[in-house]
């Protein structure tokens, strides 16, 4: 496992201090409720281990974007209910972040403070020092455990590790090692599956792999702008026209450097991308003036036997419109040969919140050696960009 090289929180002074532990905490709501726990049981690790060497925490997070003003449907508190359940201990949650509040609470006895929603105060995004100021003079360490908020230079990130005893936390530094394997020392065969909606998220991602994977597959809505560099017809399948000439550039250098390019040679064609739209799966050429909504099973099992003779592999963003159960196949194809390498012993990583996602709805999530919990930020890390939280870690105390 690379080592991230990062302070470790066995040797930060945690004992009878209140700590302040940054998470993300960012989990999808709807109507008010939680529909995916994986970033809280993430964090357990962190918390558990501090609370057991002595400390008190004052645990804080962002959710959702209220963009600096307080929206009662983005407060933390259902978070706070179920972080208690996991932990199977009491947890205040407050109304407040840095308020009268969050003080009386962080100054108090209780093991484990949860502040308000991050966002709510302006000085968060905008990294302003004050607000740093405030929320470090709460606590007597700080840890980061927010690895999907690191590629953020927010005052709760970078703000903290200027001004208290700092250290990574166990998911942080999991996170860290395990996507930083992949850039520096990926067994070969190793293969990228790369899918999802937009190829201009994903073109720095692509550049950076170039040089490191064997063979590249390419599903999702992104393949389209692919397929249309390459001269093909695809219908009325999602297209980024601006991008498609760096696309060229990119396809010249993977034959260059003689990486093997998959792209969909069959897809499900429908009429609107809607559950109970008319749909059929056609080779790509039939695809009329219909658009593309999953990999057919040809391209399933061009990329499913690719995956299965790779030592490492990379899935980031899925194959179509899983969420509509007649578009799911391909993603599903995908995340089951990825599950059959990883029991033959390949090394997998699953990243990005679609896939994350896709896995739960699968019931698949124990299936990949790593499952990242970040979205931008393992796509950054994998774009070979330094994470400010980690770089601010990295200069700690
Ligand atoms: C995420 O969900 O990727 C993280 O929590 C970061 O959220 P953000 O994109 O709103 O900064």
């Amino acid at each position: 496992m690379s080592d991230p090289g990062l302070p470790s929180i066995d040797e930060l002074e945690v004992s009878g201090r209140r700590v302040l532990v940054r998470c993300d905490l960012n989990v999808p709501l709807e109507g008010g409720a939680i529909t995916d726990h994986l970033r809280i049981r993430a964090a357990l690790p962190t918390l558990e281990a501090l609370l057991e060497k002595g400390a008190r925490l004052a645990v804080c997070s962002h959710l959702g974007r209220p963009k600096g003003q307080v929206n009662d449907g983005l407060r933390l508190a259902p978070v706070g209910e179920r972080l208690s359940k996991l932990l199977g201990r009491n947890v205040t949650a407050v109304r407040d972040v840095v308020g009268d509040e969050a003080k009386r609470a962080c100054a108090s006895d209780d093991e484990v403070v949860l502040l308000e929603n991050l966002r709510f105060e302006p000085g968060e995004e905008a990294n302003d020092p004050t607000f740093a100021d405030a929320l470090s003079t709460m606590a007597g360490a700080y840890v980061n455990d927010a690895f999907g908020a690191s590629h953020r230079a927010h005052a709760s990130i970078v703000g903290p590790p200027e001004r208290l005893p700092s250290a990574a936390g166990r998911l942080l530094v999991d996170e860290v090692s395990k996507l930083q394997r992949l850039l520096d020392d990926p067994d070969p065969p190793y293969v990228a599956v790369l899918g999802g909606a937009k190829v201009s998220d994903k073109l720095d991602v692509i550049g950076n792999l170039l040089d490191r994977v064997d063979s590249l597959c390419v599903g999702g809505a992104m393949a389209f702008t692919l397929l249309v560099a390459r001269d093909k017809a695809v219908g009325r399948s999602l297209v980024e026209e601006d991008r498609v000439e760096d696309v060229k550039r990119i396809l010249e250098r993977a034959t260059q450097q003689g990486v093997e390019i998959h792209l969909p040679v069959d897809v499900v064609a429908a009429v609107e991308p809607e559950g109970g739209s008319p749909h059929e799966t056609v080779p790509l050429d039939q695809i009329g003036d219909r658009m593309g909504v999953d990999i057919g099973p040809a391209t399933t099992g061009e990329f499913a036997t690719t995956i299965l003779g790779a030592r490492t592999v990379l899935w980031n963003g899925p194959m179509g419109i899983f969420e509509i159960p007649e578009f799911s196949a391909g993603t599903k194809g995908v995340a089951t040969a990825i599950a059959e390498a990883t029991a033959e012993g390949a090394f997998t990583v699953a990243g990005g919140g679609d896939s994350a996602a896709a896995l739960a709805r699968f019931g698949m999530t124990d299936v990949v050696s790593h499952l990242s919990t970040g979205g931008g930020a393992s796509l950054e890390l994998l774009e070979g960009k330094k994470l400010p939280g980690v770089a601010a870690l990295m200069r700690t105390k």
